[in-house]
């Protein structure tokens, strides 16, 4: 399957990605995962994305979309993928539909997480993250006390876009910018959407029921 997440900042796309990819044995692919991955590692892309992410603007879209054309070119992607975080706006998924025809392929599915706006807030404030296997964890919903993976033992922190301020600028750039994919899919004939309010694995169970008429 070729399915694309899409859904307001903390809406829970990174963690339901990681159990719908693991559910369907296909690779998830977050952007957002590839440029914090660049940011620790001090790469010349790390440091370009960093200056953008830090205001919780996107990165321009040419970076973007030869980074996402290099992973989708890799083995594990030709069988399927979860993109997650990309397409962030109407050019990349004009981009995306034609590099897919190049490849031969195209999208089975867009997901869309829909939930409110101060229930996202919420997530946000509260996420820490697993510097060792990436898990997402929250600190009430989690009830997490230390700042201890409970997966791996690896330590937990706080992303450095995730301050009050930057949340603010993240959730007007999608509004702005990402919101639009909504109707584009829409017309699309791509576009379902899943109710993201409740519990982690009530909403993994809607989006598997989502997804089945579309798995092989
Ligand atoms: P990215 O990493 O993609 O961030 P985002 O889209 O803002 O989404 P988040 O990762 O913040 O939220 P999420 O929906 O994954 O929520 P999560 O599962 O963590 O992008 C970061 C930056 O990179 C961008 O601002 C941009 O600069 C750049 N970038 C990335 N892609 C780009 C692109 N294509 N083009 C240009 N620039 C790009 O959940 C949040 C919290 O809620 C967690 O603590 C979790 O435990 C908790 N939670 C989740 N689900 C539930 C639930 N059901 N109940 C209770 N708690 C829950």
């Amino acid at each position: 399957m070729r399915l694309v997440l899409v859904g307001p900042p903390g809406a829970g796309k990174g963690t339901q990605a990681q159990f719908i990819a693991s559910n369907l044995s296909i690779p998830k692919i977050s952007t957002g995962d590839i440029f914090r991955a660049n940011v620790s590692g001090g790469t010349e892309l790390g440091k370009l994305a960093k200056e953008y992410m830090d205001r919780g603007d996107l990165v321009p879209d040419e970076v973007t979309i030869a980074m996402v054309r290099d992973r989708l070119s890799e083995d594990d992607a030709q069988e399927g993928f979860l993109l997650d975080g990309f397409p962030r706006n109407v050019p990349q998924a004009e981009i995306l539909k034609k590099m897919l025809a190049e490849f031969g392929v195209a999208l089975d599915i867009v997901l869309e997480l829909v939930v409110d706006e101060d229930e996202v807030v919420r997530r946000l404030a509260g996420r820490r993250t697993c510097s060792q296997c990436g898990r997402i964890w929250h600190v009430d919903f989690d009830d997490k006390k230390d700042d201890i993976c409970d997966a791996c033992g690896g330590s937990l922190y706080q992303r450095d876009d995730d301050k009050e301020e930057t949340v603010r600028r993240r959730l007007e750039v999608y509004q702005e910018q990402t919101a639009p994919l909504v109707s584009y899919y829409a017309e699309e004939e791509l576009l379902v959407g899943v109710d993201a309010a409740g519990p982690v694995e009530e909403v993994t169970r809607r989006a598997m029921e989502a997804l089945a008429p579309h798995a092989d």
